[in-house]
């Protein structure tokens, strides 16, 4: 008997039998849980993980600051975890840590925001330019090609902040619609809501609100209705989660929520894949829907 496990542990029987209920440790690491959307992240991570019972995921929540997220990312690395899940807050400042932990042969998917450079192995996220040149072009439509336009922008720091603004200004191109007012809002609602007020004191005539987020577009609803203007306005803005830019499309605060997809499910299938010794690709692409009141209920329409 001793004898035949001897053998079998030459033979690496007993090692194949224990590598297939192999227990992995992921690390995530989430730039802040004070939006609601970053909490749906973290839900769909939990949800996709529950359903493979050799993950486990520790979470860490950087409070959105840089500095935080680069020391609890490097923590993950001490533990030695065996993959990295990273949202970053703003590209500059996550890049060396992606990169330190990836080097070390820690394979890292980076979610949502981009790091620079090609340090990780995969990155997983919506495209915002395309979104923001479909909400520019959606706009024009509805505005029947002019009018004077508010843009409260995410974190300029940040990659999605970068894309809408810059796909936006694509899809408005050759028409005439003004952005008579801009502000950095850095994707919180209480910063939006401030700068609507700026926009709204110097601005007599703002026929839409375009909010980079959905938070962003409700902040400068609130501040038009505390100044009695609301209802000379459109808002529109972009994540579309179903509580919350679905819900105001459904109440008519806005006229239209972009979704982007929190990639949390994606993630996870990656991981198990990238533990399964499989070929990851090095970008992934989800697709985004637009939702309006004639379209929210039945499950709002596809971005060509
Ligand atoms: C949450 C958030 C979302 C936005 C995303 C962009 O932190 O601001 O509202 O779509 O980040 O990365």
């Amino acid at each position: 008997m001793k004898k035949l496990l001897v053998a079998m542990l030459l033979l690496g029987l007993g090692a194949s039998a224990h590598a297939a209920d192999k227990k992995y440790v992921i690390g995530m690491s989430q730039c802040n849980l004070g939006e609601p959307w970053r909490v749906q992240m973290n839900t769909d991570i939990k949800n996709a993980a529950e359903k493979h019972p050799n993950l486990e995921v520790i979470y860490k929540d950087a409070q959105n600051d840089s500095l935080k997220q680069r020391s609890q990312i490097e923590e993950f690395v001490a533990q030695k975890v065996d993959l990295l899940i990273v949202s970053p807050k703003e590209a500059a400042p996550l890049t060396p840590p992606v990169a330190e932990a990836f080097k070390k042969g820690i394979p890292v998917i980076v979610l949502d925001r981009r790091v620079l450079g090609s340090d990780y192995t995969s990155f997983i996220g919506a495209d915002n330019k395309k979104i923001g040149k479909a909400l520019g072009k959606w706009i024009v439509a509805k505005l029947g090609g002019k009018g004077n336009v508010v843009e409260l922008k995410g974190l300029m720091t940040s990659t999605p902040g970068q894309d809408r603004d810059s796909g936006f200004r694509e899809g408005i191109k050759g028409s005439d619609l003004k952005i008579v007012f801009e502000a950095d809002m850095k994707w919180l609602e209480p910063n939006a809501r401030k700068e609507m007020e700026s926009a709204l004191a110097t601005n007599p005539k703002i026929d839409l609100v375009y909010g980079h987020n959905d938070p962003g577009a409700h902040g400068a609803y609130l501040a038009a209705k505390a100044a009695g203007r609301e209802k000379e306005m459109l808002f529109v803005g972009i994540d579309a989660l179903p509580q919350e830019g679905q819900a105001y499309v459904r109440q008519g605060i806005l006229s239209a929520s972009f979704e982007y997809p929190t990639g949390g499910r994606e993630a996870i299938e990656m991981a198990e894949d990238i533990f399964a010794g499989k070929q990851v690709p090095k970008e992934v692409v989800l697709e985004s829907r637009v939702f309006t009141k004639d379209n929210v209920d039945s499950g709002g329409e596809w971005l060509k």
